[in-house]
C-alpha cells in the first residue's frame, strides 16, 4: 500500500527517538512491498526559533493531507520562560484540535523482562495490562482562558458537554469489548460539576453496551489503586487532565515513561502517534533515549491508521524480542549496568523484524 506519513520530529530527544522509529516503518515497508512517504516538518520550539509559530501554517497544512502523523517531542528550558507569548506546548495542543483527535490511547506495555526493573513487587505487575482512553481535545486545556494583566490572578475552565464525553466514552467501550470488556471511568464527581456531567454521560452511553462492565472512580483514591492492584483494571476512561497525569502515573508499571506510546485519533482513520515521554531536555543529543515508546507509536500507527495489523503486531513482537535479549537502553539499566545508544536499540528493533 501506499501512504504519506508526516514526522515532526520536535525538540530535546525527539529528532533521536523519532529517527528509530522512521528507521522502523522504513523496514516495515521494505518487507511488505508497501510505499511509504516519511516526511519531516517543524513543529515545537524549533518552529518558534525559526517561524516565530510552534505550528507553522505549511506544518499544519501538511499533516492535513496526510494518512498519519508520527511526533517525538515538544518543548525545553530554552522555551519555557512564564512570561514568553509562544509555547512549543501550544503548537501540539492547536494540532491535536485542528485535526479532531479527541481520543487518545495510551496503552502501557508491560514486558515480562522489564518487571525485575519496575519499582513496584514484580507481582503486583502479573496479569497487568492496561490501556487508557485520555479525552483529548475538550476539559481544563481547552476551556476559555484568562489571565488577568497584573499577573496577580490566573484560571482556566474546566468545560465538558454530553457530545464531548459521549464520544470518547464510546472509544473506550468499543475497545474493551476487544478486551476484558472492563472500563473504569475516571472522574471528580464529589466536588467538580463538569465531572458530575462526565459521570453521567458515561453512564448513559454505558447502556448500550451491556457487555462490558463500567466502573466508577474518584481519581485520587484512582491513582492510589493504580499502583496498589493494577492488574484489577483493564481500560481506563478519563478527561484530559486525569488522563494526562495518571498515563504518566502508570508509567511506573512498564518500567521506564521512555516505554510508553500513544495514538491520537478522531473520527476517521488518520491519526497522531507520539510517545507519552516529553523532550527530555537533560539527555538531549546524547544518543542515550529510550526509542521504544516511539516505535511502538509506529506500530500504532501501522495499526490504527493503515490498518496494517500484522506489521504492527510485527513490531511489537521484536521490540519484546530484543528486551528478551537483554538489551536496555540507559533508563533501564540499574547503577553499573551495561546501556546501549538510541539507534543500537532501533538497529536491533530492525534486524528482529
Ligand atoms: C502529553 C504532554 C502534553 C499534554 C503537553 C506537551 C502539551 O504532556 O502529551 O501528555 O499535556 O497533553
Ligand atoms: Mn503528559
Amino acid at each position: 500500500m501506499q501512504a504519506n506519513i508526516v514526522l515532526l520530529p520536535g525538540d530535546g530527544i525527539g529528532p533521536e527517538v523519532t529517527a528509530e522509529a522512521a528507521r522502523i516503518l522504513t523496514a516495515v515497508a521494505d518487507l511488505g512491498g508497501h510505499e511509504f512517504q516519511l516526511d519531516s516538518h517543524p513543529m515545537g520550539g524549533n518552529a518558534i526559533d525559526d517561524f516565530q509559530n510552534p505550528l507553522p501554517p505549511t506544518t499544519l497544512a501538511s499533516c492535513k493531507e496526510a494518512d498519519a502523523v508520527l511526533l517525538g517531542a515538544v518543548g525545553g528550558p530554552k522555551w519555557s520562560d512564564p512570561t514568553a507569548e509562544l509555547r512549543p506546548e501550544q503548537g501540539l495542543l492547536d494540532l491535536r484540535a485542528e485535526l479532531g483527535l479527541f481520543a487518545n490511547l495510551r496503552p502501557v506495555p508491560v514486558f515480562e523482562s522489564l518487571a525485575p526493573f519496575a519499582p513496584l513487587k514484580p507481582e503486583l505487575l502479573r496479569g497487568v495490562d492496561l490501556l487508557f482512553v485520555r479525552e483529548l481535545t475538550g476539559g481544563i486545556y481547552f476551556g476559555p482562558r484568562h489571565e488577568q494583566g497584573d499577573g496577580d490572578v490566573a484560571y482556566d475552565t474546566l468545560v465538558y458537554s454530553t457530545a464531548e464525553v459521549e464520544r470518547v466514552a464510546r472509544v473506550a467501550l468499543r475497545a474493551a469489548r476487544g478486551r476484558s470488556r472492563k472500563v473504569a471511568s475516571i472522574d471528580k464527581a464529589n466536588v467538580l460539576a463538569s465531572m458530575r456531567l462526565w459521570r453521567r454521560s458515561v453512564t448513559e452511553v454505558a447502556g448500550a453496551y451491556p457487555d462490558v462492565e463500567v466502573t466508577h472512580h474518584l481519581v485520587d483514591a484512582f491513582a492510589m489503586q493504580l499502583m496498589r492492584s493494577p492488574a484489577d483494571y483493564d481500560v481506563i476512561l478519563a478527561g484530559n487532565m486525569f488522563g494526562d497525569i495518571l498515563s504518566d502515573e502508570a508509567a511506573i508499571l512498564a518500567g521506564s515513561l521512555g516505554m510508553l506510546p500513544s495514538a491520537s485519533l478522531g473520527s476517521g482513520k488518520q491519526g497522531l502517534y507520539e510517545p507519552v515521554h516529553g523532550s527530555a531536555p537533560d539527555i538531549a543529543g546524547r544518543g542515550i533515549a529510550n526509542p521504544i515508546g516511539a516505535i511502538l507509536s509506529a506500530a500504532m500507527l501501522l495499526r490504527h491508521s493503515l490498518e496494517l495489523d500484522a506489521e504492527a503486531s510485527n513490531v511489537e513482537t521484536a521490540v519484546a524480542a530484543v528486551l528478551d535479549d537483554g538489551l536496555r537502553t540507559a533508563d533501564l539499566v540499574s547503577e553499573g549496568g551495561q546501556a546501549v545508544s538510541t539507534d543500537e536499540m532501533g538497529r536491533a528493533v530492525e534486524a528482529k523484524l
